[in-house]
């Protein structure tokens, strides 16, 4: 079979995926239902998760951080395109917990946490250690497989059309970026859980471009 047979059949294959694909994400979208993936619910809820380990044996108030890590995207639902989003959030933080009639000084105190967090990297310590915290947990969740996994559903989404060998390009860019993030880390506790997931990042990194090593097509 020649060059030229071998094009023809891999357009063939090309457009009648890219058909089926199409189908497939149009009927999954339009499906009545939860939607496919809510990745803010997901990532907030990580960001509870984490907040509370690494408040663990510090002095942070574990309320102010549970309340701030709820609130911390409260302005940005969706996956991204807000600007300013930690003050927005703040603003709205301040709006939901007044009318929910909490202590005044608490309503503060969290929602100066909230407007901390913004930024992937820090160069100095966040104070109190709430916004210290919750910006750790934040980031953390941008790493390891969690970051991962939450990079190709959301890149589905902001980028369609992707491949294996686009997805492997944009994690390699993606690390050096992942390094800064993780040398931004204070706690102790962040500290460890950055360079296991920093770790994780690599292995992924490295298996996918050994997978994908061949010609692409
Ligand atoms: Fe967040």
């Amino acid at each position: 079979m020649d060059e030229r047979m071998l094009a023809e059949i891999r357009q063939f294959v090309k457009s009648t995926t890219e058909k089926a694909a199409t189908e497939d994400w149009t009927k999954a979208v339009s499906t009545r239902g939860p939607p496919i993936y809510n990745y803010r619910y997901d990532h907030v809820k990580e960001v509870v998760k984490v907040a509370a380990a690494l408040t663990e044996g510090t002095a942070a108030e574990p309320a102010t951080v549970e309340a701030a890590a709820w609130l911390h995207d409260a302005a940005k639902p969706g996956i991204g395109g807000v600007k300013k989003h930690a003050e927005a959030s703040a603003e709205l933080a301040f709006t939901i917990l007044s009318e929910m009639e909490v202590d005044s000084e608490q309503v503060e105190r969290i929602c100066d946490v909230v407007r901390r967090h913004a930024g992937l990297t820090l160069d100095k310590k966040l104070e109190p250690i709430e916004a210290q915290i919750v910006w750790e947990a934040d980031k953390l969740v941008k790493l390891g497989m969690t970051g991962f996994i939450h990079y190709i559903l959301n890149t589905v989404v902001i980028t369609p059309g992707k491949t294996l060998r686009s997805l492997s390009e944009d994690m390699a860019t993606f690390l050096p970026l992942a390094e800064r993030i993780a040398a931004s880390m204070v706690t102790e506790r962040a500290k460890k859980m950055a360079a296991s997931r920093l770790d994780t990042l690599r292995h992924i990194a490295e298996a996918l471009n050994t997978e994908i090593g061949g010609a692409g097509v």
